[in-house]
C-alpha cells in the first residue's frame, strides 16, 4: 500500500473513492463535504434530510458520482455523536470505511484530513490514525490457492485541507510503521503452529534484526541448559521442537541509565500438556505467542523509528505439548533465579517460561520491565475481549505503560497486585507453585511473575482476551489482533527512559 500526502482539492481529484465524514444529529455537511455536495447537486444533503444518512457511528453510505466530480465514488462515513468523538473512535470508524471500499474493489482511496474536528485531535495524530485505520482495517490473512487474488487497496491519497502538511506527513509516516509492525505481529499470531515453530519464530526475529541492524542473539537448547533455566526447559520438554531464547537489543540512548525490557510469551502452541485442554477451539492456541509477536512487532518499529531509548527484548519460545517427555503435575523445577517451583498445573506454562525470561532480562541489565503474555483464561472472564489486564509492582511505571496504551488507542484496565494474594503462589514443598486452583486466576499469574520481577519496576500485560478475536471489529480483524504492539512502540518513543 502506497501513501501520498497532497493538498490537491478532492473536488478535482480523480480517485476510485473519497471518504467523507458526517456526525450524528448534524443536518449540515461541513467544509469540503459541503463543496462535494454542491458539485453533486445536493444529493448528499438530500439523503441527510431524508434521514437515509444519519451519521450514526460506523454507518457507511456509498454514492456514485456519475461524472459530477472526477472521483468515481463518495463514501459517507458516520462518526456518531460529535461529543463522543475521540481519535480512537475515528480510527475504528475509518477502518470500517476502508474495508467497505476494499470489498467493492477500490484501488485508489482518498481521505481528507482537515481542521473540521481540530478541537479533538492534532494533525500528526490524525494523519497517523487515518493511516493505521486503513492499513489495519484492510488486513487479510489466508492460505487459499483457488480464490481470485484478493483485490487490495493499492494507493491512499491523504488530502490535507487547512492544516499543516508537514505535520500530517509526519503522522502518516509514523502510522505506516505502527500499522506495518502490528500487521507483522498479526501475521505471526495467525500463522499455524506447524509453520511457526520456535525455530521459525527465531528466524523471523533474525529477519527483523537484520533489516534494522539490531543486535540479536538466539540461544539454543544447550545454551538454555547451561544457564539453568529449569522452568523454561521443563515446559519445552514435551515437544520435539527445540526451545529458543530470542534476545534483541537496541541502544538509542547510551547516556540513559534506564534500559527497558520487553518480555513476550512465545508459546507457539499450547496443548495444555498432560493436563490437556478441552478440544473446542484448541486451534486458537497457535496464537499463544501473541506476546512474543507484539514484542517483535514493536522491535521492528523501534528499528525504523530509532527512538531515544534503550530496549532489550527477551522472548522465550517453545511448545507446550503432550508426550512421554512431558512434565508431570507435581514436578519440581529449579528456575534461573534459583527459586524452586512446584508445577501444580501443566497448562500454567506461560508463567514458567516468563519467570526465567524476566530473571534473564534483569541479568542483562534492564531497569524497567513490561511483559506481554496470553497468560490466563481468567482475564477474559474479568475483562472480556475489549481490554488488556495490566498488573504492576510500581505505580509510576504502571502509569507510563497505561499512558502509552491510551495514546495508542489500546484499552487497558489495572487489576490488583496485593500481599493478600501472596498465599496463592505459596507452595508447601517449593518456593512457589504455578497454580492455586479456582479463583483470581489472572491475579495468580501476575503474583507468580511478580516474584521474579522482584524490586525492578515491572508491568504485566495479560492479552489472553485482546490478542484474538472471533469477530472483525473496527481496526481489528477476526483472528490475531497484534494487541499491544502499538502501545509498546509508543512506550519506547514517549517514555524512553532517564
Ligand atoms: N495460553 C493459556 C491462556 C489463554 C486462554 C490464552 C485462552 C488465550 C485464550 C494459558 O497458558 C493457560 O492455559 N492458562 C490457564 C492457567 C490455569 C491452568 C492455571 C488458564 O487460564 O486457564
Ligand atoms: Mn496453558
Ligand atoms: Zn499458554
Amino acid at each position: 500500500m502506497q501513501f501520498k500526502v497532497s493538498t490537491e482539492s478532492i473536488i478535482t481529484l480523480a480517485s476510485d473513492c473519497i471518504i467523507l465524514t458526517h456526525t450524528e444529529d448534524k443536518d449540515m455537511l461541513l467544509g469540503l463535504a459541503q463543496q462535494v455536495d454542491e458539485q453533486m447537486d445536493h444529493r448528499i444533503s438530500q439523503l441527510i434530510a431524508e434521514k437515509e444518512i444519519k451519521g450514526t457511528y460506523g454507518e457507511v453510505t456509498l454514492l456514485h458520482t456519475w461524472g459530477k466530480i472526477p472521483a468515481k465514488r463518495v463514501l459517507v462515513l458516520g462518526l456518531g455523536k460529535e461529543e463522543k468523538l475521540t481519535i480512537d473512535r475515528a480510527r475504528n470508524a475509518y477502518a470500517i470505511a476502508a474495508r467497505k471500499a476494499q470489498s467493492i474493489g477500490v484501488r485508489e482511496l482518498a481521505v481528507v484530513v482537515s481542521q473540521k474536528y481540530k478541537a479533538i485531535w492534532n494533525p500528526v495524530d490524525l494523519g497517523q490514525a487515518v493511516v493505521e485505520a486503513i492499513q489495519l482495517g484492510t488486513y487479510t490473512f489466508n492460505y487459499k490457492t483457488k480464490e481470485k487474488p484478493q483485490q487490495k487497496i493499492e494507493r491512499i491519497l491523504v488530502t490535507v485541507d487547512g492544516i499543516s502538511v508537514k505535520a500530517v506527513e509526519a503522522g502518516v509516516e509514523r502510522g505506516i510503521i505502527f500499522a506495518e509492525s502490528q500487521n507483522l505481529a498479526r501475521d505471526l499470531g495467525n500463522t499455524p503452529a506447524n509453520k511457526m515453530t520456535p525455530s521459525l519464530l527465531a528466524d523471523k526475529a533474525k529477519e527483523v534484526a537484520k533489516k534494522h541492524r539490531l543486535e540479536i542473539n538466539i540461544l539454543d537448547k544447550k545454551q538454555i541448559q547451561e544457564l539453568n533455566m529449569g522452568a523454561f526447559l521443563a515446559v519445552s520438554k514435551g515437544s520435539d521442537e527445540e526451545p529458543k531464547l530470542i534476545v534483541m537489543k537496541y541502544f538509542g540512548a547510551p547516556e540513559y541509565k534506564d534500559v527497558i525490557g520487553f518480555v513476550g510469551k512465545g508459546i507457539t502452541f499450547d496443548s495444555g500438556g498432560i493436563q490437556i485442554k478441552p478440544d473446542k477451539d484448541m486451534d486458537e492456541m497457535k496464537g499463544d505467542m501473541a506476546g512474543a509477536a507484539a514484542v517483535l512487532g514493536a522491535m521492528n518499529a523501534i528499528g525504523s523509528l530509532e527512538p531515544h531509548a534503550n530496549i532489550i527484548a527477551v522472548i522465550p519460545s517453545c511448545e507446550n505439548m503432550v508426550s512421554g517427555h512431558a512434565i508431570h503435575p507435581g514436578d519440581i523445577v529449579e528456575t534461573f533465579s534459583g527459586k524452586t517451583v512446584e508445577i501444580k498445573h501443566t497448562d500454567a506454562e506461560g508463567r514458567l517460561i516468563l519467570a526465567d525470561a524476566i530473571s534473564y532480562a534483569k541479568h542483562l541489565g534492564v531497569t524497567k520491565i513490561v511483559d506481554v503474555a496470553t497468560l490466563t483464561g481468567s482475564v477474559i472472564s474479568a475483562l472480556g475481549h475489549h481490554m488488556t489486564g495490566i498488573f504492576s509492582n510500581d505505580p509510576d511505571w504502571a502509569k507510563e505503560v497505561k499512558t502509552a496504551a491510551n495514546l495508542s488507542g489500546e484499552k487497558v484496565w489495572e487489576l490488583p497486585i496485593d500481599d493478600d494474594y501472596e498465599e496463592l503462589v505459596e507452595s508447601e514443598i517449593a518456593d512457589l507453585k504455578n497454580d492455586a486452583g479456582f479463583g483470581a486466576g489472572a491475579i495468580q499469574g501476575a503474583m507468580f511473575l511478580k516474584a521474579f520481577a522482584g524490586d525492578t519496576p515491572w508491568a504485566h500485560l495479560d492479552i489472553a482476551g485482546t490478542s484474538w478475536l472471533s469477530e472483525t471489529k473496527g481496526v481489528n480483524i477476526k483472528g490475531a489482533t497484534g494487541a499491544m504492539t502499538r502501545s509498546l512502540i509508543a512506550l519506547a518513543i514517549r517514555f524512553g527512559g532517564n
